[in-house]
């Protein structure tokens, strides 16, 4: 019999705790029932199966440096499978395939400034790296993080983004869209790249590091430009609709002149020089 495991084949999970963090997004603490680590990269994704209903790539959003074996997927409630999630419980189970993909090149990371930009949801992934260079923060030089949402209800990770806000080793700015008049927000009020004029980028030691809804990218990417932001020293973790997610179906594909991509495989992270030429990408 062959024991090598199935990329298809889900492995049993169950759920630890489940926290509401904002009206569409719930964190989930999982672990796997074989008691065995996850052993992901941040960036990395899995594949979350309900039986008799589908399954959903989601990032992993602890960090691999989290104490334990169990980790984090902040899932938002958008259709059939999530839906469904949103309705589980502690002691409940799901399937787990993965993890997968490109995670974020953390060994080339280190030894510079990093700068994280995250919009919306694109916290969830980001926020795995975020934490690995907080626990190992003499690994890594200066931190930015710029964070945006729609409203100050939208914002996810509540506790941890009061801690980065008092931490004096990194620089924490945020922003939200609007923000309505009885609500008390001291933040900047404006989209995403508002933030980014202001802040100070040292163009030869740093790397940027951008996740957000796929709108956001061309903003961004015109703000970085503006600063001289060299293409090789961004990465962007990109979303695409996914099936098989180990590079099988198609689904993934994305198209260039020079050949094709799997998002699933050779992403979801991406060098920015690389991904620039296909059209089709952004
Ligand atoms: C690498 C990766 C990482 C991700 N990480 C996260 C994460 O951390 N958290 C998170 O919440 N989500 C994440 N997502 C998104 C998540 O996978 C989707 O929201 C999820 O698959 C939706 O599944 P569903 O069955 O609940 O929704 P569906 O029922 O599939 O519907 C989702 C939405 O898509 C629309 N839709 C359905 N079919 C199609 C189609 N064929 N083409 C276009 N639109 C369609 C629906 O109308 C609906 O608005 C990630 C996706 C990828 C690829
Ligand atoms: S999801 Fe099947 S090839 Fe990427």
């Amino acid at each position: 019999m062959n024991k090598e495991k199935s990329p298809y084949l889900p492995e049993n999970a169950t759920i630890l705790n489940v926290e509401k963090m904002a009206e569409r997004e719930k964190l989930f603490e999982i672990e796997l029932d074989s008691g065995e680590p996850l052993n992901h990269e941040p960036g990395q994704f899995v594949e979350v199966s309900v039986p008799g209903v589908g399954e959903a790539p989601i990032s992993i959003s602890s960090s691999p440096t989290k104490e334990g074996n169990s980790f984090e997927l902040c899932i938002r409630k958008v259709g059939n499978v999530t839906n469904v999630i949103h309705t589980l419980e502690e002691g409940d189970q799901i399937g787990i395939r993965g993890p997968y993909g490109e995670g974020f090149p953390v060994e080339e990371l280190k030894g510079h400034d990093v700068i994280f930009i995250a919009g919306g949801l694109g916290i969830a992934p980001l926020r795995s790296l975020i934490n690995y260079t907080l626990d190992r923060r003499e690994e890594f030089e200066d931190i930015k993080i710029l964070y945006g949402c729609r409203k100050p209800c939208e914002l996810l990770y509540e506790d941890e983004v009061e801690e980065w806000r008092g931490m004096d080793n990194i620089d924490y700015r945020e922003t939200v869209d609007e923000c309505p008049d009885d609500v008390c927000w001291e933040g900047n009020v404006g989209v995403i790249t508002t933030l980014i004029p202001g802040i100070d980028i040292d163009l030869e030691n740093s790397y940027t590091v951008v996740c957000g809804p796929p709108i956001m990218y061309r903003f961004v990417l015109q703000e970085l430009k503006q600063k001289e932001v060299p293409d090789e020293r961004i990465y962007l973790s990109l979303e695409r609709r996914m099936k098989c997610g180990v590079g099988k179906c198609g689904h993934c594909q994305i198209n260039g002149k020079d050949g094709e991509f799997y998002v699933c495989q050779d992403g979801p992270v991406f060098n920015y020089d690389i991904v620039n030429d296909f059209e089709e990408a952004l």
